[in-house]
């Protein structure tokens, strides 16, 4: 994904437009760039790499504009290199857009324009967008049409976006209308910020929060134009559409690293609090009744015979351990797939099922494609088979919201971090109560163990801090010991194989080392081969059903040498038997995952910190993938 920045105002755009983009980097940052109007030319300035790069070539130059567009990229179509980074102009300077998205049929358009002597300089797609703009406003202007209801540039906007398939979202400036910012939307995100004679135009939120929190966001189809007199918004078909903006209520949305060294840090250290106001939210303060807050209707659950679940990446980890739950507490067969390929091999469908699609971005191109594809399978059939949809997401402002009816959003706060920390925290807390919620309407559990579980959980923001507290320094020493490790092997079992997944995970993006999550009973299945003195293995143990086992495994890991971690309760047993304990506090099993994530998280991190890697904007990654 990238993210599109746009301003018209009072200010410098310049400034507006980098601190937009600073705080969208996390969507991408093979390169950036900005365009502006200013004394009836269009400027624009690119470079590869991080904002630092375009931040430091804007330094030498002096752009006075009040109007303007910018861009932060990861690369899809052509290398990340500055020819192919945004805005995108026309061959005559005259007009520049900015893209989020894939344009589908760039190829045709691409080949119809060359034909018209039209000649390209990037291997983007996008860059079929202006030349397109210009063409069409060259046509308007000498057939003398005229647009009584607009001006030319949001004309020729309008034609453009009706010839453009794909996922986009698009922002536009020309040299001859230099106080019309026009953008246009299609399944992918774009947010209209409003503030006296200012208005922005952006991916997500936090570009705009820093200058405003009444938004009007847009729909899929819509676009509109910003002049420092305000936003006219209309349909693709050209109809006028009437929208009243909303005010953003304020969380931790915040996109300062309040003294930590990394985004990444910090969103770890909030755990704790986001688990307090997944408590709070989740869960009803009244002593009598259901302690089950989710406010999720009756009919989502009538004759429920299986739940699916569908997700990428950390999210999909997530659904593991609500697989775990809903079977465990609910007693309600459940089965997990990996979005990107159950959209090309869907199981069978079975009546009376619900499917939840999991994605803290709530933009991620699979997830959202696979459950659609589920709506329409379901739609077709009988009414046994009608399409229960919910979604998780931890923004409620996203394209999923739009494409379930019912929604559990997590409260986390927004996440700047590539890597998944607090809000697989929340993810895990949504299905604590899901599950909880399943149990009591299949009353599969009784009242006391309810109540038993929803005390254990109130407990755990104070053992996040315990383990917070006590493991910190430990592990960012630890860290050195591991700098030069070039592969690790993450042990786990029942509820926390899913846990050792996302330690593997967590390791492998940001600090590039290879690493590989497995079920501990599965290691003399082949894995074990691995295994010498090089090689580190970090096993989770928790008292419960499997607890010697997983000690056993361990054991024989030991016994080929590997350096072994363990991430259990102190005691003599692990003490004598881990080379390095990380001590997590004695919970019972099924509540341990949210404590047993947390040393693997901060071993990640430390570790990538150690190597000296950017450890919230790794390598070759971007927050959400927004594409296929
Ligand atoms: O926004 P989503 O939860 O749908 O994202 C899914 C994955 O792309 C994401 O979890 C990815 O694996 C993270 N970088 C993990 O830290």
């Amino acid at each position: 994904m990238c993210g599109i920045v746009g301003y018209v105002g009072i200010q410098s755009a310049s400034e507006t437009l980098l601190e937009g983009l600073r705080h969208l980097e996390y969507r991408g940052y093979d390169s950036a760039g900005i365009a502006t109007v200013w004394e009836g030319e269009l400027h624009c300035v690119r470079a590869k790499g991080k904002l630092n790069n375009l931040r430091e070539k804007l330094e030498r130059i002096e752009m006075p504009a009040r109007i303007g567009i910018g861009h932060t990229r990861w690369a899809t179509h052509g290398k990340p290199e500055e020819c192919n980074a945004h805005p995108h102009r026309d061959q005559t300077n005259r007009v520049a857009v900015v893209q989020n998205g894939i344009i589908e049929n760039y190829r045709e358009l691409k080949q119809e324009l060359q034909a018209k002597g039209y000649t390209f300089v990037s291997e983007t797609d996008t860059e079929v967008i202006p030349h397109l703009i210009t063409n069409l406003l060259d046509q308007m202007q000498s057939a003398n049409e005229l647009v009584d209801y607009t001006s030319p540039l949001t004309e020729a906007v309008r034609r453009t976006v009706n010839r453009l398939e794909g996922a986009f979202a698009i922002a536009v400036i020309c040299k001859e209308y230099p106080d019309e910012l026009v953008v246009a939307r299609q399944q992918a995100p774009l947010v209209i910020g409003l503030a006296g004679g200012e208005y922005f135009c952006a991916s997500d939120v936090p570009a705009i929060l820093p200058y405003t929190n009444t938004v009007v966001k847009l729909e899929n189809g819509e676009m509109a134009t910003l002049t420092p007199l305000g936003v006219a918004i209309s349909s693709f078909a050209g109809d006028r559409i009437i929208k009243y903006p909303h005010v953003l209520k304020g969380n931790r949305m915040t996109a300062d690293k309040q003294g930590f060294r990394h985004y990444m840090l910090k969103e770890i250290h909030e755990q704790p609090d986001v688990v307090r106001d997944c408590l709070s939210t989740y869960l009803s303060s009244q002593s009598k009744g259901s302690p089950i807050a989710l406010g999720l209707p009756d009919d989502l659950f009538t004759d429920l015979q299986q739940v699916q679940i569908l997700a990428c990446g950390t999210s999909w980890h997530a659904s593991l351990v609500g697989k775990y739950l809903i079977e465990q507490l609910a007693s309600l067969p459940t089965t997990v797939h990996y979005a990107s390929e159950y959209r090309y091999a869907p199981s069978p469908l079975l009546p009376q099922t619900l499917m939840i699609g999991v994605t803290q971005s709530g933009e991620t191109a699979d997830t959202l494609a696979a459950l659609e594809m589920e709506h329409k399978r379901r739609t077709q059939r009988s009414t046994e088979f009608r399409p229960r949809l919910l979604g998780i997401t931890n923004r409620p402002e996203s394209t999923l919201a739009q494409l379930v009816p019912h929604l559990i959003v997590t409260p986390a706060g927004i996440e700047m971090g590539v890597a998944a920390t607090k809000t697989f925290t929340a993810q895990l807390m949504a299905f604590y109560i899901l599950a909880l919620d399943l149990a009591a309407r299949r009353q599969t559990l009784t009242p006391e163990r309810m109540e038993e579980i929803v005390v254990g959980l109130r407990h755990i923001p104070t053992q996040i801090e315990q383990v917070l507290y006590q493991q910190s320094t430990v592990i960012e020493e630890l860290s050195h010991r591991f700098q030069e490790t070039q592969d690790f092997i993450f042990l786990g079992r029942g509820i926390n194989f899913p846990i050792a997944l996302e330690g593997a995970l967590k390791l492998k993006e940001i600090s590039y080392i290879h690493a590989e999550g497995y079920p501990a009973g599965e290691m003399k299945h082949g894995p074990i081969a691995l295994l010498d003195a090089k090689v580190p293995v970090l096993t989770i143990a928790t008292p419960g059903a499997v607890y010697d086992k997983v000690l056993s495994n361990a054991q024989e890991a030991k016994a080929r040498d590997a350096q072994l971690i363990g991430v259990a309760p102190q005691d003599e047993q692990t003490a004598e038997l881990f080379d390095v304990l990380l001590p997590i506090p004695k919970v019972e099993e099924i509540l341990s995952p949210i404590l047993t994530l947390l040393p693997l998280q901060m071993l990640a991190y430390h570790i990538a910190a150690t190597r000296g890697l950017d450890v919230d904007q790794p390598r070759n990654l971007a927050k959400s993938v927004t594409v296929e």
